[in-house]
């Protein structure tokens, strides 16, 4: 067995295989509710493999996709409607200066900021690129959930045939949990050579008080807070709004 660390595959196309998914935000009547309408200006904080900002560009909105993982950004560039998305590999110091109608962290981005100045700087730049009225959506898991106690090989491993591949599994191991952080490695194994690649992550599970005491230092006004409707009562859908 051969043991590598996180590669193109494991963090782009491996990433679309066995998590990529529809985004719950595009949830029937929710873009008219944000009132972005096509022609609208947005930002997708972490866009990954830009599955939603791809999905935003071909229904008429001005999409930025931003995201420090250039394998990520590598398959998003391939997906369909990617011609229309502006890419941005880096975080959120690379923007240019921006007035965008909407903003977005889908797929619990917000959880991948650890540290209390991480995350106060990315709020602060989302807002600064933000119209004033415009909106902040993201998403966060719900700590009293504890989603980490799933996150064993047993609950986890998934099996996903993939052309040109071949047959992968999968699943994640939590490795460390040190308060509201939880440390985790993702596995894969390709079954044809038996090589096995593994990638290591560390989220913060923060409280909904900590959350919107973070909000409200950025100077955003929360709106609403949404369950998650295929998830319920496991993740939060936050709204927030730069003032006008
Ligand atoms: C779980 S993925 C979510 C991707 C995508 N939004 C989705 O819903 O599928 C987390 C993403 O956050 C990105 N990320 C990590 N650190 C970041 C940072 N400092 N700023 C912005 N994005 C970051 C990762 O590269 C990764 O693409």
């Amino acid at each position: 067995m051969t043991s590598v660390g996180s590669d193109r595959w494991a963090s782009g196309a491996g990433y679309d295989a066995f998590v990529g998914r529809w985004s719950r935000l595009v949830a029937p009547g929710f873009l008219a509710w944000l009132g972005v309408a096509p022609g609208g200006r947005w930002l997708d904080v972490g866009c990954g493999t830009g599955t939603f900002a791809c999905q935003l560009a071909q229904s008429g909105r001005v999409v930025l996709g931003l995201d420090p993982a250039s394998a990520m950004l590598d398959v998003a560039r391939t997906k369909p409607g990617a011609e229309f998305v502006r890419w941005i590999h880096g975080d959120t110091r690379a923007l240019p200066a921006l007035r965008v109608d909407a903003a977005t962290m889908t797929g619990n981005v917000a959880q991948v900021f650890v540290t209390d100045d991480e995350w106060a700087a990315t709020l602060g730049a989302i807002r600064q690129a933000l119209r004033p009225g415009g909106h902040l959506v993201f998403e966060t898991r719900v700590p009293e959930d504890r989603a980490w106690r799933r996150w064993t090989p047993e609950e986890s491993r998934t099996r996903v045939e993939i052309p040109g591949v071949g047959t992968v599994d999968s699943w994640v191991e939590v490795t460390e949990v040190r308060g509201p952080l939880v440390s985790f490695r993702s596995v894969f194994v390709f079954e044809g050579d038996r090589a096995v690649l593994t990638s290591e992550s560390t989220l913060r599970f923060r409280s909904r008080d900590e959350w919107t005491a973070s909000l409200s230092e950025a100077d955003f006004t929360v709106q609403e807070v949404r369950d998650a409707p295929d998830r319920p009562g496991r993740e939060f859908v936050v709204v927030a709004q730069r003032p006008g």
